[in-house]
């Protein structure tokens, strides 16, 4: 068993981890400000998990609650969740994804350093491959330009764990690039509920056909893929949160040497169209959804291989696009009585 720290667990991906952590033996203390999550998921954590939750306000900005945590606590691992995600807020507002994401993540590897926590798990993003050349992309697939803000504080993020397990080789460091998460845990007590208005499309989908949007906007119809529309790969969420799990446990088991970098996607590209068409099978209902010209900063296409995180970590996705549509459309309906 290990104790792991999962910072932003109260946030979409960091709660179904901690269900996950739970469900495989290990002991969680969860740290999130609630910016983009509200802290009564913790209570939906624990009515599935049946155990009690250990969780605090702290805000990764602020080293001296970080300290306390770490004074209370000894950590086998952390898992760094807690970040700002939205890429077009990150262009109206790039100095505070700068200040929240590198900043707050300068303070938790400090901590690590000083408190002698051998395992770090970093929340990155298929967007540090931009516009990829080659698909699928693998891990060594060339860093892209950066095309928002936010995109940029995941390669800089990358960059400070490559410079840090220099100086530091004692730590081991795990880097998971996520694709495009999707979906809910199937008890449907947590989902993805953040503050700020979604912008990924399967919420977007979902809250359409709910009425709270008048329609969906395809963002482009004219790229070079099979309908035009742009290609994604979608993961359920319960899938990602497992290889976080795995990734703990391999870090400790393994102790690689060098930084664990891995995909993890489905392996499948699905076209914004083809996302619509599975809702509207599995909801058995019409999508209110039209064309517009395509979004600056967008890529046409990019999905994963996998098969690093499939040798490594025993891990392959279990769950497919349907049942990311059959979760997150009851979620949807769930949230919204
Ligand atoms: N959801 C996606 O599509 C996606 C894709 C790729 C990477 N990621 C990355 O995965 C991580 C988790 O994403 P998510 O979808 O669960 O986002 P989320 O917004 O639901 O969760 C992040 C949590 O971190 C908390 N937080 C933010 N700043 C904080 C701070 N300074 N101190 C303490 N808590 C703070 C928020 O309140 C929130 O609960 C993020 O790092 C995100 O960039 C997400």
């Amino acid at each position: 068993m290990a104790k792991v720290l999962v910072t932003g667990g109260a946030g979409y991906i960091g709660s179904h981890t901690l269900v996950d952590l739970i469900d495989h033996g290990h002991a969680v203390v969860s740290i999130d400000n609630y910016l983009n999550s509200d802290p009564s998921v913790y209570q939906s954590v624990e009515k599935i998990t049946n155990s009690k939750i250990d969780y605090e306000d702290v805000d990764l900005k602020s080293m001296p609650d970080l300290k306390r945590v770490f004074e209370e606590h000894t950590f086998d691992a952390v898992i760094h969740f807690a970040a700002l995600k939205s890429v077009g807020d990150s262009v109206e507002n790039p100095l505070s994804y700068y200040e929240n994401n590198i900043a707050g993540m300068v303070n938790l590897l400090k901590c690590l350093v000083e408190y002698g926590v051998e395992n770090f798990i970093f929340s990155s993003s298929c967007s540090v491959y931009g516009n990829a050349d080659e698909l699928p992309v693998v891990e060594s697939t060339p860093i892209g330009s950066a095309e928002s803000p936010y995109a940029r504080t995941k390669q800089i993020g990358e960059q400070i764990i490559a410079d840090v397990s220099v100086a530091h080789p004692d730590i081991r460091f795990c880097v998971l690039r996520y694709f495009n998460p999707a979906g809910a845990h199937p008890s449907i007590l947590i989902g993805e509920s953040a503050r700020n208005k979604a912008n990924n499309l399967v919420p977007v989908i979902t809250e359409t056909a709910i009425g709270k949007r008048a329609a969906l906007h395809v963002f482009g119809d004219n790229y070079d893929t099979r309908d035009g529309t742009c290609i994604r790969d979608y993961i359920h969420v319960m899938d990602l949160a497992h290889a976080h799990t795995l990734a703990v446990e391999y870090l400790i088991r393994e102790k690689p040497q060098s930084i664990a970098t891995f995909n993890l996607g489905s392996g499948t590209g699905s076209t914004v169209l083809e996302v619509i068409k599975t809702f509207e099978q599995v909801a058995d209902q019409k999508l209110n959804f039209k064309m517009v010209d395509r979004r600056p900063g967008d890529v046409e296409a990019v999905y994963a291989d996998y098969s690093l995180a499939k040798e490594l970590l025993g891990w392959s996705p279990q769950l497919d696009l349907k049942d990311i549509m059959r979760t997150a459309w009851a979620w949807e309906q769930h949230r919204s009585k």
